[in-house]
């Protein structure tokens, strides 16, 4: 099994939700997990559960980060930090383009940038960067967000070619909605934004998607598993709207 080859993994975003899950997986697989967020007391707790070891980082430190990878020689690198700032983009703020080109792609960049040669020396290493449907596809999202993550999405595919000749596996995760805390941290927690996104709706949990990025791990390393779109049964990404002059 691949797993047994690799030793050490970084997940980023692991203070919660898709990141804690794949931090709680990887563990259980038997890497030496180092979990990355800003939320020091939520990864101490993470770390005390699973054995993993915290990093309270913010991804787009970028001296943090580059001190962080030099220190440990990665196998499997999670790119999963993510927020969204929601606005239609002619109300868009500066700030809110700021922080997502900075949490959703610069980091995701500079992370590949210090990993991946890394893997092409060792001729081993697998990347998993998480995207979201809003990379493929347009809906009422935002658009910076809609834009970061098709970059993550395009990154992922010229990673393979980077890194070609080389056992360096890249899947690109690419999620619809997912049962976890980020409608609140995006539109703030309250049962108005729990009934909107998540109470009575069938959705995949954070496991789901833990071990679907463990399924593309354990797969044979003659396999790259290159993208998995994972969305709800009852979610379909799509639309068209036609708007006559002056509606
Ligand atoms: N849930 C969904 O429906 C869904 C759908 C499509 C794609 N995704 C993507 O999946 C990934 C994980 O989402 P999630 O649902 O698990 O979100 P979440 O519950 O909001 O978790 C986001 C994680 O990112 C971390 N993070 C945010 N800013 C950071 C920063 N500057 N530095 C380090 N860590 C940072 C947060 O930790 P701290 O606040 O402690 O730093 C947290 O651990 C994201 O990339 C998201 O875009 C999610």
């Amino acid at each position: 099994m691949p797993f047994s080859d690799y030793k050490t993994a970084l997940v980023t975003g692991a203070s919660g939700g898709i990141g804690a899950a794949v931090v709680e997986r990887l563990c259980a697989e038997g890497l030496q997990v180092h979990a990355l967020a800003r939320s020091a007391a939520s990864l101490a707790a993470l770390a005390e559960r699973t054995g993993c070891t915290a990093h309270a980082l913010d991804v787009t430190d970028l001296a943090g980060i580059t001190k962080l990878t030099r220190e440990v020689p990665f196998d499997v690198l999670v790119n999963n930090a993510g927020v969204d700032r929601p606005r239609k983009f002619l109300e868009a703020e500066a700030d809110d383009i700021e922080l997502l080109v900075d949490v959703n792609l610069r980091a995701v960049l500079h992370l590949c940038r210090l990993v991946v040669p890394g893997m092409v020396a060792r001729d081993r290493g697998h990347v998993v960067n998480i995207s979201s449907i809003a990379g493929a596809y347009n809906f009422n999202g935002n658009s910076t967000y809609h834009a970061t993550k098709a970059a993550v999405s395009m990154l992922s595919r010229q990673l393979r070619v980077d890194a070609f000749g080389k056992r360096v596996r890249v899947t690109e995760i690419c999620p619809g909605r997912v049962a976890t805390d980020i409608f609140a941290h995006v539109h703030g927690d309250s049962p108005e934004v729990r009934a909107k996104f998540i109470d009575g709706f069938e959705l995949p949990q954070a496991k789901d998607i833990a071990d679907a990025i463990a399924f593309a791990i354990a797969a044979p390393v003659a396999v790259n598993i290159g993208h998995m779109e994972i969305t709800p049964t009852l979610q379909v990404p799509g639309g068209l709207q036609t708007a006559r002059p002056g509606a």
